[in-house]
């Protein structure tokens, strides 16, 4: 497992790593574990690829199979990073290879961070953690693993020739891998019935009937297109701008703990993940359209065939298919 500050030359350790593997006529799974400026698959997403040969380094892999993050940072995201890391661990492991490698994000400073890969390194418990910094900048994050039995830390210096991209170029080299990702990408309708969903509510309740939906369009003083109860969460969908002083009447009138209210437009251009059923991710997609009558979610994705497709995990990140970044949710 490799960890280091963005720019400290992660990525080209393991290129190095995986060649040299590779020209000796092993194979090797490649774990990429960074949603940022990820070197496998498209952003928001952790990739497993396996490599045979040092000249499929030079070009672009499809991934084995995806883990969606939800967010090109992890953060708000850990367990979804924490959880995939060990789901293509475990398939990278059954893929029997010479050498495992994951690649992690540049996330290095800050108690995420220290979450993050401190609970990575648990679950993965690697043979070789291999710490690239130019001080002392990840040492916080492996001190806590210093005593595990197995596992070796090796330090290894930030080369001089090592380049730190502006956050400009990091932005440009997402939007250019989201791009890739969905050229020739078309509609896809999910029927929100036929798949289970993971995300701020969308799917979890009861959905209420329209006298419930003209008392809440009146009480929030906005047009609701959609809600659904469950037993401690009201979950509203609105056409434009609701009144959020009425939030707590709305929340005392359904006696629940707490009240969602998104905006549709809101939902637009939102990644979601489309997963099969061990909720690993098959296809990336991009929100266009909620039919709130139909209940069916209208992405654009490369996706074809729908129907190994169980569950939607919506991220918390917004992005058209032509990479351009339109922000958080
Ligand atoms: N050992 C090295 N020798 C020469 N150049 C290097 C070396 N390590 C890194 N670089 C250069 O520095 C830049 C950053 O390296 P790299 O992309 O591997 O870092 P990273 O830690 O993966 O960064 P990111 O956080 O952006 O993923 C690249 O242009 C790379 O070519
Ligand atoms: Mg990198």
């Amino acid at each position: 497992m490799v960890v280091g500050a963005p720019g400290s030359g992660k990525t080209t350790f393991c290129l190095y790593l995986a060649g040299l593997f590779c020209r000796q006529g092993k194979r090797v799974a490649w774990i990429d574990a960074d949603p940022g400026q990820p070197f496998i698959g498209p952003p928001a997403a952790f990739s497993l690829s396996l490599y045979r040969d040092a000249s499929e380094l030079l070009k672009r892999k499809l991934p084995l199979v995806m883990g969606f993050i939800g967010n090109i940072s992890p953060v708000g995201h850990l367990l979804e990073a924490v959880t995939n890391i060990q789901k293509l661990y475990s398939r990278a492991v059954s893929l029997d290879p010479d050498l495992i490698l994951i690649n992690t994000d540049g996330l290095v400073a800050g108690g995420a961070a220290r979450e993050l890969k401190f609970h990575e390194i648990d679950m993965i418990a690697p043979r070789y953690v291999v710490a690239i910094q130019r001080s002392h900048e990840v040492e916080h994050l492996v001190s806590p693993h210093v005593h595990r039995a197995g596992l070796l830390v090796l330090r290894v210096p930030v080369s001089p020739d090592a380049r730190v991209s502006t956050g400009e170029a990091r932005k440009s080299y997402r939007e250019q891998r989201f791009k890739e990702y969905f050229r020739g990408a078309e509609y896809l309708d999910i029927a929100l019935n036929d798949v289970g969903i993971h995300g701020p509510g969308l799917g979890a309740g009861e959905r209420l009937g329209f006298r419930d939906v003209n008392l809440l369009s009146k009480v929030l003083k906005s047009i609701v297109v959609h809600a659904e109860l469950s037993s401690d969460r009201l979950f509203v969908i609105t056409d434009g701008d609701y009144s959020e002083n009425d939030l707590f009447t709305a929340k005392e009138r359904y006696s629940v703990r707490e009240i969602i209210v998104i905006k549709r437009a809101e939902l637009d251009y939102l990644l979601v993940g489309l997963n099969d059923d061990q909720n690993m991710t098959l296809h990336l997609g991009i929100v266009r359209e909620l039919d709130s009558r139909e209940l069916i979610l209208r992405v654009v994705t490369p996706c074809r065939d729908i129907s190994p497709i169980r569950h939607l995990s919506l991220g918390s990140f917004r992005v058209n298919p032509a990479g351009n970044e339109l922000g958080q949710w």
